[in-house]
């Protein structure tokens, strides 16, 4: 391999060459583009995303599956960049990237095990690799390494499952020769926005009925540079019953809030997403997984608020998947086939006290859902609504209560948790369930005899 050794007078000079590429000691600038200003929210739903949203509102949960030369390394998906490995080197991972055949099937076999309903796939991540056949380049898993269209195994084997099938495509591209240019050279970037429109025409053409077209990493140009306008009018020409994120700088028809749960604003579509240990690539170092109770929790928590959830696998460069993974989602999974109405079939819920559960809500009946169980009784405060049944949704157990104008108090509970990671008490009430957890209840509450009465 060639080596250099790099001086540390090469190094001054190349960093005040980029402190003056900043234009920060007053020279000449390189025209650069304007920032994004973060992602556009979509919208109230129009009458047409009304009706291309409806399946994937049903659906809620859905697998995401970072998949790449990256999954080789081992090291994350922005390893490329963040050790600022030479494409030269990068691309020799190729060689290596042989995943078993039949790995796209395990992937849709465990999501539905999970309870997922839709999955979404990298066809290319800022790595620039394409996973799929392609006229345009030979950086492919075509014409490289496995010698096989890596989409067109994902998306049969997703519909083999009764899958929904997205594709995330990043916009960015580390490896293309106008992957960064074309922030500074027209030429460049009408030919990259050419191969960029190019690659997606591919996508939406070569695969049958694509449901979600997800992208990323929108950097280094804004909208109007991407044509994102005219990239969305061919995708809708392509598949008129698409979804597309808003990572292409335009609204789109969901928002993507990242590694959090923040519902949209005017009852707009949006897809929490979040990874299962703290990477999206396969990380073979990274053994910080969140566990089932984590999962279940945060799935509730997007129910809740009337949004989706995207959650990551990484697989490994073979295909196959972390131990770690099948473990948590298949637990993820067993609970939802006992409790998976009350939280993917449900309508948008106000109550959230206490801390230790989370709620959803069906109609008038709430789903209390207790993660960490306090033993013989549980209580509720603030119910505005009159409760008239309540019990264990695992063994239909009838439950005891009171209820008074702060406090419902369910009672003669077992003192272990009846189910795992959390445990749902079903609670028949007579109008919708709202809670009031006002400080204001204070003022009013009756002393019953403590201190001064006001
Ligand atoms: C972040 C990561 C990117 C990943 C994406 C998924 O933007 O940088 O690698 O694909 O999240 O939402």
């Amino acid at each position: 391999m060639k080596s250099f050794t790099v001086s540390r007078r090469s190094m001054l000079l190349a960093s005040a060459a980029s402190v003056a590429a900043l234009g920060i000691d007053g020279a000449a600038q390189a025209p650069r583009p304007p920032k994004p200003q973060g992602d556009p929210q979509p919208g109230p739903p129009t009458p047409d995303q009304i009706r291309r949203l409806a399946w994937w509102r049903a659906a809620r949960f859905g697998m995401f599956i970072h998949f790449g030369l990256y999954s080789v390394y081992g090291r994350q998906e922005w390893a490329m960049e963040k050790e600022a490995i030479p494409i030269s080197e990068y691309q020799q991972l190729a060689k290596r990237f042989n995943p078993q055949p039949g790995a796209a099937r395990a992937w849709a076999k465990l999501a539905k095990a999970a309870g997922m309903k839709y999955m979404v796939m990298t066809a290319k991540h800022h790595e620039g690799f394409c996973n799929f056949d392609t006229k345009l380049t030979d950086y492919s898993s075509m014409k490289q390494g496995p010698k096989r269209d890596l989409v067109r195994e994902y998306v049969d084997a997703a519909r083999a499952e009764g899958m929904r099938v997205g594709i995330y495509y990043s916009l960015m591209d580390w490896h293309h020769p106008d992957g960064a240019k074309c922030a500074i050279d027209e030429a460049a970037r009408k030919r990259f926005v050419t191969y960029t429109h190019g690659l997606v025409r591919e996508l939406l053409t070569n695969y049958g009925k694509i449901d979600v077209l997800w992208y990323d990493g929108s950097s280094p140009l804004n909208a109007e540079q991407w044509e994102s306008e005219r990239l969305n009018r061919m995708m809708f020409e392509l598949q008129p019953d698409i979804l597309v994120n808003n990572r292409n700088l335009l609204p789109g028809d969901f928002s993507t809030p990242e590694q959090r749960i923040v519902a949209a604003a005017h009852g707009a579509a949006w897809e929490s997403c979040m990874t299962l240990n703290q990477s999206w690539g396969y990380d073979s170092a990274d053994d910080e997984w969140k566990s089932s109770r984590t999962i279940v929790q945060n799935l509730i928590s997007c129910a809740r608020d009337g949004g989706n959830f995207l959650l990551n696998i990484g697989p490994k460069g073979d295909g196959s998947i972390p131990e770690e993974t099948v473990r948590i989602l298949t637990e993820v999974g067993r609970w939802l086939e006992t409790n998976g109405d009350t939280v993917l079939k449900s309508d948008p819920c106000q109550p959230w006290r206490p801390s230790y559960a989370g709620f959803t809500r069906t109609g008038n009946t709430l789903f209390m859902h207790v993660y960490f169980w306090p033993g013989g009784d549980v209580s509720l405060s603030g119910l505005q609504a009159k409760v008239k049944s309540a019990r264990l949704l695992k063994t239909g157990q009838p439950i005891q209560f009171t209820q008074d104008l702060y406090r419902v108090h369910l009672v003669g509970l077992p003192m272990e948790p009846p189910d795992f990671p959390a445990t749902t008490i079903v609670i028949e009430c007579d109008s919708v369930p709202m809670q009031n957890s006002d400080p204001e209840l204070r003022l009013a509450k009756p002393r019953g005899g403590v201190g001064i009465e006001a």
